[in-house]
């Protein structure tokens, strides 16, 4: 079944290209096929696409047994979604959106590439965290084309869509966006181009502190993590989202903050950086702030 959505003042989008099939690429993928659109996940090699569809038959069958979805809707999500390794896929796609790892000149190449493949009414949208977006629109010829489509991880869960409107990103582009994201259940709330935008600026600052107040030795972990959880109804405390979202993910953005605004209240704890050096990046290594199997 292919679904076109009709999207009010914005444009019809039909197929949508993902570029980046890890946690957020997969994640993104599966809340756009469920919401009706024809998916296609681009990765470099097919042992990372199956590993990207694995996760996603767990999710979606995780939402089945939690009776969310049912198991047709599962099947029928799991058959719109193709797979491939050319990024001339793109060309078939009236959004693409981008979530390869947080490295600027991939993204600058990458846009640059998109931007020869795809029609020219494709829109190209990033869900860098922490990049900015009217640097990325400046590789391409189409900078009111492109946008911020920052989803929240677990994507499959995290009800928000923050979407950053580059320098020229025209109108039009965040209303398809913000209707696209509303197609997917989400709840698209937009910001503008500052460094972090508003989630990042804001999240990453406190788990820094969490990591300061660590290094000094004001309390442990585990009194850290439950004063923020029990005292401000925190999902997880600030030591465990960390890992949870990777701290090299969590020192760039630091780093970016620090770079864009030259506030020295946004450094790195020293603790931060050293566990990236040493390799300790959370949940993905196994190792970060508590050990994971
Ligand atoms: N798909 C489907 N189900 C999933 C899932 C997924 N991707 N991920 C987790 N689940 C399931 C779990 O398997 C679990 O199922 P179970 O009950 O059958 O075991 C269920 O959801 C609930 O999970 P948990 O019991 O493990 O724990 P919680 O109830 O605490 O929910 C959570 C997990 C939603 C991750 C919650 O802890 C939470 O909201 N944490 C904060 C997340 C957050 O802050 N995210 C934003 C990070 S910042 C970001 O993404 C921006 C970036 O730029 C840095």
């Amino acid at each position: 079944m292919i679904v076109e959505h009709l999207l009010g003042e914005g444009m019809n989008i039909k197929t949508i290209a993902v570029i980046g099939a890890g946690q957020m690429g997969n994640g993104i993928a599966q809340v756009a096929s469920s919401a009706g659109f024809q998916v296609v996940l681009i990765d470099m090699n097919d042992a990372l696409l199956e590993k990207a569809m694995a996760t996603i038959q767990f999710s979606l069958g995780k939402l089945v047994s939690k009776e969310k979805i049912s198991q047709s809707e599962a099947d029928d999500s799991i058959a719109r979604i193709s797979t491939g390794t050319d990024r001339s896929l793109c060309q078939n796609a009236d959004l693409v959106v981008e979530a390869i790892p947080e490295v600027l000149e991939w993204k600058l190449d990458l846009f640059k590439e998109l931007d020869s493949i795809c029609p020219d009414h494709t829109i190209l949208a990033t869900n860098t965290s922490s990049i900015s977006i009217t640097k990325i629109a400046g590789a391409t010829r189409r900078p009111d084309r492109v946008i911020g489509m920052h989803f929240m991880n677990p994507v499959p869960l995290m009800k928000l869509v923050e979407i950053i409107n580059g320098e020229e990103t025209s109108a039009e582009t965040n209303a398809t966006i913000v209707q696209a994201a509303e197609s997917m259940g989400k709840v698209p709330l937009t910001s503008e181009d500052f460094p972090g935008f508003i989630s990042n600026r804001i999240l990453c600052p406190m788990l820094n502190e969490a990591i300061f107040c660590l290094q000094e030795g004001v309390a442990t972990r585990e009194a850290i993590d439950g004063i923020m959880k029990l005292g401000m109804n925190h999902p997880m405390g600030p030591l465990a989202l960390a890992d949870y979202i990777g701290l090299d993910t969590v020192l760039h953005i630091m780093d970016v903050l620090y770079d864009g605004f030259g506030d020295s209240k946004y450094r790195a704890a020293p603790l931060l950086r050293r566990m990236v050096d040493a390799g300790l990046l959370g949940k993905k290594t196994g190792r970060g702030f508590y050990t994971y199997n």
